[in-house]
């Protein structure tokens, strides 16, 4: 694959974009809507952004607190500015579209001490007509070599009060909490991406693109005012970044959209991160696969050994049968392998990654595989110990190479690693980049379970399928709150979403847990297929157990939606109360479309614009049954076939905790 599709230009304007004042400098974006004014006042680097003349971002500070309780954030000046501006269209070996557009003006701000050790530091705008990325870069110097971040002092003055939708900054819990709305003044530390409502048609989301040996971006309020500043996420020792110039950070990112569908539109994020490292992507593939998964959750099998043992020779091979069967691609096995016998938690540093368990016979199963056309999909569950994982990463891939496994699901399952380090700190970040390049040398694709919070990496490792950091489906299982409440999915998707695919694992088909009668699946059936299209992810596990798939017409949804695409549009979402996402198959001329709702039933109209002109559809469409709720009755599906054009419009009928899913085909 080509990651460069074409360039169309890229030039420098020296210059052109500066402003008479010395000691500040101005940069538009390309249709010239978004402006970032950034200078020095008072010897304080800061930054203040606008839209079409509005302030969005008032005046906020930049700079640094290095080890020493040395400030490097005051006594600047001006050195000299850049500008450039860039435009290409690059191509995705998958994704929510094919291509992407990365046009932005830029605008460099060279710094310096005025006095003392005159030390330099660059910050770098890019400005798009989506929003804004500005990052800090430390050149080579004389008096600036090693140095310690203690607290990195970006601010985010955002104007007004605006409601957001957040999640703690908790580092126990691998960002999977419900996301809160409440204004901006109430909030404490949260995590990003933080999305906000300024008003009916602004709304924003701060995040980062690229975390690359840093730590991972977190917000606090300025006591209480609507003023954010970033909060680096520590060792344990109390340090936020160890560096060495020359260094860069990543990019803080702004996303600005007049409705929640721009933010899911955006691709800045992506933009921020560099062209892919892997040349030849012949070798990644998108799929939709099923598991010996949900079975562990709902306590039917155990990982560990023993008469549940769920990853049997046995069991793997009736999987694969099914997979064969309905057209998935694989099978993912977890606890197949040594290390699930006791606290497999506490002592990740049991896990052997080459060694199955007795009872799972991988050449016999990896044979089957092959003569079925499924892959195995493999896991690698380190309960944290990430010392462990790395000492062992070679002779795993090699291990995994071996036996025709492609995929690797790796986990985390302790609030540290290696009992020490959080998952988001420099110490992780390190970690979670040194798995996903050894995986591209061994040709393995990785789906992160207990990551960090994604940042577009993808882009530069594309078999960087899917990650996890989201509370998922297996909350509906085993959570003693009761599951997921039907709101979350129709928050998601605009928050954590935003930073990447999303292994959330919809389609349960099940609901009820005998196990644990409190606890089972908010939603209709019909908005579980619905979630499929919602929630992207080129690596989508159907999650229920394969019994509970057998005979019921609706699977016919699941078996269909494929998991790449070539175009995606949002015709409708307000956020946590519902949305349509329409999206067009990467290999075909076919469209898919979930609609979902919160607690609430909802009337919708969705218009099909977005199908070709003049060209005649059919649409077979998946909708809650007559009286279905997701409380009392959630699995009535109804299955009807339209014929359908561009002019046509599709009513929608969403039962409370309800959804709807359509595929629509050429005729
Ligand atoms: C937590 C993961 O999210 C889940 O998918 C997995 O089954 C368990 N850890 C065990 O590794």
């Amino acid at each position: 694959m080509r990651n460069i599709n074409y360039l169309i230009f890229t030039f420098l304007l020296l210059g052109t974009f500066s402003c008479a004042r010395e000691n500040r400098a101005i940069v538009t974006s390309p249709d010239g809507k978004i402006k970032v004014e950034a200078g020095i006042e008072e010897g304080k680097p800061y930054y203040l952004v606008e839209k079409g003349n509005k302030r969005i971002i008032e005046k906020s500070f930049l700079g640094f607190i290095l080890k020493g309780n040395d400030s490097f954030n005051k006594d600047f000046t001006i050195n000299d500015t850049e500008f450039r501006s860039f435009s290409e269209k690059w191509t995705q070996p998958w994704g929510e579209e094919t291509t992407i557009d990365n046009t932005y003006h830029e605008m460099v701000l060279h710094i310096g001490e005025k006095s003392g050790q005159k030390r330099l530091m660059s910050i770098i705008f890019r400005v798009f007509n989506d929003g804004v990325g500005f990052r800090y870069e430390f050149p080579k110097q004389p008096n600036l070599n090693n140095f310690v971040i203690m607290d990195e002092r970006t601010e985010f003055a955002l104007v007004g009060n605006p409601q957001t939708w957040s999640i703690p900054t908790n580092h126990t819990n691998y960002f999977e909490h419900l996301y809160k709305k409440a204004p901006i003044t109430s909030l404490d530390t949260v995590s990003t991406p933080l999305t906000m409502e300024v008003n009916d048609s602004l709304y924003l989301t701060i995040h980062e693109a690229n975390l690359t040996d840093y730590a991972g971006l977190n917000l606090t309020t300025i006591q209480g005012s609507s003023t954010l500043k970033a909060d680096l996420t520590p060792w344990s020792t109390g340090e936020k970044v160890f560096a060495k110039t020359p260094f860069k950070s990543p990019w803080r990112t702004i996303v600005i959209a007049r409705n929640p569908g721009g933010l899911m539109l955006s691709r800045l994020m992506l933009n921020l991160n560099e062209p892919s490292k892997i040349t030849d992507t012949s070798w990644i593939h998108p799929g939709r696969y099923i598991g010996i998964w949900w079975g562990m959750h709902m306590g039917a099998y155990t990982w560990a050994q023993g008469p549940k043992h769920g990853a049997t020779t046995a069991n793997t091979m009736r999987y694969i049968d099914f997979a064969a069967k309905h057209g998935f691609s694989g099978v993912l096995v977890e606890g197949w392998n040594v290390g699930w016998d006791g606290d497999w938690s506490a002592n990740g540093d049991q896990f052997n990654f080459t060694k199955p368990y007795p009872d799972f016979d991988i050449l016999k199963i990896s044979e089957y595989a092959a003569i079925k056309r499924v892959k195995l999909i493999g896991h690698n569950e380190t309960g944290g110990a990430s010392k462990n994982y790395e000492m062992q990463l070679d002779s795993a891939f090699t291990f995994y190479s071996k036996y025709g496994i492609s995929t690797v699901k790796t986990g985390y399952v302790n609030p540290l690693l290696d009992h020490k380090e959080q998952h988001a700190s420099q110490y992780g970040v390190r970690h979670y980049r040194k798995v996903i390049e050894t995986a591209a040398r061994y040709k393995i694709m990785i789906d992160n379970h207990e990551p960090m919070m994604p940042t577009g990496l993808q882009r530069t490792y594309p078999n960087l399928m899917s990650q996890e950091g989201v509370r998922g489906q297996e909350y509906d299982a085993w959570s003693p709150d009761g599951g997921n409440p039907p709101e979350h999915t129709t928050i998601i998707p605009f928050t954590r979403g935003l930073a990447g695919p999303m292994d959330f694992t919809p389609g349960t088909f099940k609901f009820e847990n005998p196990a644990l009668p409190k606890t089972h699946v908010h939603t209709t059936l019909a908005k579980q297929l619905a979630l499929s299209v919602v929630l992207f992810s080129p690596i989508q596990m159907a999650s229920d157990m394969i019994e509970n798939y057998e005979g019921n017409p609706a699977f016919e949804f699941i078996t269909s939606c494929p998991t790449n695409w070539s175009k995606t549009v949002i015709p409708q979402a307000i956020i946590g109360d519902y949305l349509i996402v329409a999206r067009k198959d990467r290999q075909s001329d076919n469209w898919f479309v979930g609609s979902i709702t919160d607690e609430n039933a909802r009337k919708l109209s969705l218009s099909l614009s977005f199908l070709d002109k003049n060209t005649k559809y059919k649409a077979k469409v998946f909708k809650d049954g007559r009286l279905a709720d997701y409380r009392t009755n959630p699995y009535p599906v109804d299955i009807e076939e339209l014929e359908v054009n561009s002019n046509s419009t599709i009513p929608l009928i969403l039962a409370p905790g309800g959804g709807n899913a359509i595929m629509i085909t050429k005729i």
